[in-house]
């Protein structure tokens, strides 16, 4: 099998892709193009597909929704209706978070590299925070949160790209393993009495025995902790990472295997030291809303080399992974072109100048024309997120499908918007 994973939200109608049952022409039409379409039904299926494997094991589960895979307010608020938290790595997707309206008990943040007066603030708030070193810990010793968290980075980390592995002896993340005990001996000696600890190994990762493994290193640091400190764990953080299928031949994560792999692990190793079962916290953000979402462009010339450039609207600015990583994301046209005629190899390419801006290459399409629109599927993650205003280029609008209607959740930029910062 060699068909790309495509959810079912997405369907063809009369050789028209549709998402929930809206035209994604009609979509372009009424709102231009680039622009991103995200289906609300999908997130909520994501989010609880996550939340069903993991409670039918383990009552005292959360999901911190990663703010930073898509920090739309109103995207972050349909998860935040569902009883999401957040994780949030600064200050600002703390204020993003609060605007999709989840709470400060139910936001964790996870910095890296924050300086003191920030983690201050946040720890007045409440805010739980994940300290990436002792140092920052220490910087702020004299205001520490409630709970005192490390995020440890285990000595081993997997990712998609060496870019996304946020683990290992290359990672400037977390404590390595050999300095927790240093860590929470300050943390107690600065008066902690509440304890939680944290990991984020890499992300999107399909392979559902990797998140059983990687949690028990984490697992076994915690009840070692435990016994020789004397202290006991809130929580255990597991972080994101949780892959979706990109690829043609990719195959649907199983979370059903991802939940049994780590809550028995858990619940084994807890139960033979005779502790308490932490509560357990995952921070999926990929997962959640990476195939919710469709990034349409129109293709604006067609170019044969020898090699065939599609020239598009979209480009690096517009969705950056395949620059910045070779990230691979399905394109399909929005009409299914004639049966039989097809360009192969060609490249999709944007109106950058820089030769990286790419968003597909290798690909073949049925015979396109300028004016087609293309479809480029598993933008949710990371998409609207990492895009940028380079060569003065306009992000895009943001549209969300609830219920059949289309609702404008962020319009598309304009050059008073770029320049309303000059001075
Ligand atoms: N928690 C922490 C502390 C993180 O740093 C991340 C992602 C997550 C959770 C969520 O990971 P996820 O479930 O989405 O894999 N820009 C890259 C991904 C970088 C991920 C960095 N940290 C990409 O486009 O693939």
């Amino acid at each position: 099998m060699n068909e790309v994973y495509i959810p079912e939200i997405f369907n063809e109608n009369e050789g028209e892709l549709h998402i929930e049952n809206v035209s994604l022409k009609s979509i372009a039409e009424k709102y231009g193009t680039p622009v991103y379409v995200t289906s609300a039904l999908r997130i909520e299926q994501n989010y609880n597909e996550i939340l069903q494997a993991f409670r039918k094991r383990l009552d005292n589960f959360s999901i911190k929704y990663a703010v930073k895979a898509n920090s739309n307010p109103n995207i972050i608020r349909i998860l935040a209706k569902m009883g999401a938290g957040a994780d949030v790595s600064n200050l600002t997707e703390y204020e993003l978070a609060k605007l999709g309206g989840i709470s400060d008990k139910k936001i964790i943040m996870t910095p890296n590299n924050m300086d003191a007066q920030s983690l201050r603030e946040m720890s007045k708030k409440g805010i739980t925070i994940n300290f990436d070193d002792i140092n920052q810990m220490n910087s702020v010793k004299d205001s520490l949160p409630e709970i005192v968290s490390f995020r440890i980075n285990p000595g081993r980390g997997r990712g998609e790209f060496p870019g996304t592995t946020t683990a290992g002896p290359e990672a400037k993340f977390g404590l390595p393993l050999e300095k927790a005990m240093e860590g929470y001996s300050m943390a107690k000696e600065a008066g902690a009495t509440k304890f939680g600890i944290h990991m984020m190994t890499g992300s999107n990762v399909l392979d559902p025995a990797y998140f059983g493994s990687i949690s028990s290193v984490i697992f076994d640091l915690s009840i070692e902790l435990s016994k020789k400190l004397g202290i006991e764990f809130s929580y255990i953080d597991i972080g994101g990472g949780f892959g979706v299928p990109y690829r043609p031949g990719e195959t649907r994560l199983d979370m059903d295997k991802v939940a049994e792999n780590i809550c028995t692990e858990m619940k084994r190793k807890f139960s033979s030291a005779g502790l308490k079962i932490p509560d357990l916290y995952m921070e999926p953000g990929r997962y959640l809303v990476s195939d919710s979402t469709v990034l349409v462009g129109k293709v604006t010339n067609i170019k044969d080399n020898g090699k065939i450039f599609i020239g598009t609207d979209m480009g690096m600015t517009t969705l950056l992974r395949p620059a910045l990583y070779g990230a691979y994301h399905h394109i399909s046209p929005v009409i299914s072109g004639a049966k039989g005629k097809t360009i192969e190899h060609c490249k999709i390419v944007g109106q950058v100048c820089e030769n990286t801006d790419v968003i597909g290459e290798g690909r073949t399409f049925p015979t396109l024309s300028v004016g087609d629109l293309l479809a480029v599927f598993n933008a949710g993650a990371y998409g609207y997120s990492m895009s940028m205003n380079f060569n003065g280029n306009l992000r895009p609008a943001e549209i969300l499908i609830r219920d059949g209607k289309d609702i404008i959740i962020r319009r598309r930029e304009t050059v008073q918007d770029i320049v309303q910062t000059v001075v």
